[in-house]
């Protein structure tokens, strides 16, 4: 099969990660197809902040676990977390950030990484709470936070896909 269809058709939600923090090479990869995705009028609204930065992961993991109510952290203990942004001044910028979400993610999977989508930080970075951290990472109140990909190596065996709904899609000729 086309490797690129592989990668889409393969691409799970990974929910545990080895310690092991992932190289710069894929990192900078991930982020540039993030870069690549496409964007309303070609804006390019999205804007990326990669943490790995261990007293930043603790305080962006602390401030998740205490908005969902959690016990254990969001994130999965994932080594790398990348924050996505979209500039408000685009109208379109919840779906450019979103593709570009979700071309980290196949591009992790390419890479043989483990990615998952987190929602809480749009919580966090769209309140008071969120603040600081907002300051810390230098984005902008302009740009809000559309979601995140925790990104590590896979720990565990790898998911079967999970069953996707019947006649959700209709071919008409
Ligand atoms: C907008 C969006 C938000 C999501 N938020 C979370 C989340 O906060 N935590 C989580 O574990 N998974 C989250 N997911 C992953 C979904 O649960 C997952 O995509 C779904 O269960 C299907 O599984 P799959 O990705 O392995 O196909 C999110 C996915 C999307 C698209």
């Amino acid at each position: 099969m086309n490797e690129t269809i592989q990668s889409i058709l393969n691409r799970r939600s990974i929910r545990e990660f080895k310690e092991e923090q992932i190289n710069d090479e894929d990192l900078n990869i991930i982020l540039e197809c993030g870069r690549y995705a496409p964007s309303g009028m070609n804006r390019q609204s999205y804007a990326f902040v990669a943490i790995q930065n261990e007293e930043m992961m603790h305080e962006l993991v602390n401030e998740c676990m205490q908005i969902t109510g959690r016990d254990g952290s969001p994130f999965y203990g994932a080594p790398t977390v990348i924050l996505v942004f979209g500039d408000v001044n685009s109208n379109t910028y919840i779906k450019d950030a979103s593709t570009a979400i979700e071309n980290m993610h196949i591009a992790a999977t390419a890479l043989n990484l483990g990615a998952c989508w987190i929602n809480c930080v749009d919580d966090l970075f769209n309140s008071k709470k969120g603040e600081k951290l907002r300051e810390e990472i230098e984005i902008p109140n302009n740009y809000k936070c559309v979601g995140s990909l925790a990104l590590g190596y896979i720990k565990g065996d790898y998911p079967e896909a999970k069953p996707r709904k019947e006649n959700i899609v209709k071919i008409i000729k």
